[in-house]
């Protein structure tokens, strides 16, 4: 039995990849997972299938992060259906490629709507939630706030806002919430990634290959389970953060 068996987790775009990933891997530990997503329906069924494959207790929870009122209605929902949380991994995120001559004010408002102010609200509901037992936030960051590329500035910009808010939350939380992060390096590149970019990537990696889902995911397994570690952002990126 570990540190986690029989606590209760939500995870966030747990209906695919990396957040799917995080959610059985906790599963694995004897969690009970809340699975979260929004359009992926069927990848969150089967997530849910296969926790039920663990011997695992989880439920799956609709939401679009893009709602403000979505974090306080999602952790209402899970703390209803499981009797509180323990918890919380803010996965889900969008990506988009936008060039500095055609980003939209929307596109920016819409980046930070999901990858830095719902982890934010669902930062507060949850820790409301957890209340004087307390309880464990960790945030899934990226190494490309760390690094300048030209089509992600609204994404880096997100991704370094958690990280400031993962080290904020950290001091204002505590001594009840622990809050880090995790910022992975490329673990699944969004398809329609050309070799030649690939291969450059890699070998500008020290560890000189991509990361995996799993690496993320074990991640996030230590930092729940890890004590004495608050405000930290975890870099499992192949120490691209070292260049
Ligand atoms: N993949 C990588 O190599 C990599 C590298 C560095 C960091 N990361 C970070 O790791 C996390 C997961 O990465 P990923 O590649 O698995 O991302 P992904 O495939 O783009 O999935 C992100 C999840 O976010 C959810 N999401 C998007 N818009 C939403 C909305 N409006 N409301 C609610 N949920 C929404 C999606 O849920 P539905 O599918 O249900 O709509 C999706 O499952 C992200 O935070 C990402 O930034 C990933």
């Amino acid at each position: 039995m570990s540190a986690l068996t029989g606590r209760i987790a939500l995870v966030t775009g747990a209906g695919q990849r990396v957040g799917q990933a995080i959610a059985l891997a906790l599963g694995a530990e004897g969690m009970r997972v809340a699975v979260h997503h929004h359009a992926s329906v069927e990848g969150a069924r089967k997530t849910a299938s296969a926790l039920r494959g663990l011997g695992v207790d989880n439920a799956t929870f609709a939401a679009d992060l893009r709602d403000p009122r979505a974090p306080a209605t999602l952790i209402a929902e899970v703390t209803g259906h499981f009797g509180g949380i323990d918890l919380l991994v803010n996965s889900a995120a969008i990506m988009r490629r936008l060039s500095l001559d055609t980003v939209r004010h929307e596109d920016w408002d819409e980046t930070f709507a999901i990858n830095v102010r719902a982890p934010f609200f669902l930062s507060l509901a949850a820790a409301r939630a957890m209340g004087p037992r307390g309880g464990v936030i960790v945030n899934i960051a990226d190494h490309l706030a760390h690094e300048s590329w030209p089509l992600l500035v609204p994404h880096g910009a997100s991704k370094g806002a958690l990280e400031v808010i993962t080290r904020q939350l950290a001091v204002q939380l505590a001594p009840l919430v622990r809050v880090n992060a995790v910022a992975p390096g490329a673990v699944l590149p969004p398809d329609g990634w050309a070799d030649a970019a690939r291969r450059k990537f890699i070998e500008e990696t020290p560890l000189r290959r991509l990361g995996s889902p799993d690496d993320v995911a074990q991640a996030v397994v230590y930092l729940a389970a890890a004590p004495y570690v608050t405000g930290e952002v975890l870099c499992v990126d192949g120490g691209r953060h070292l260049r």
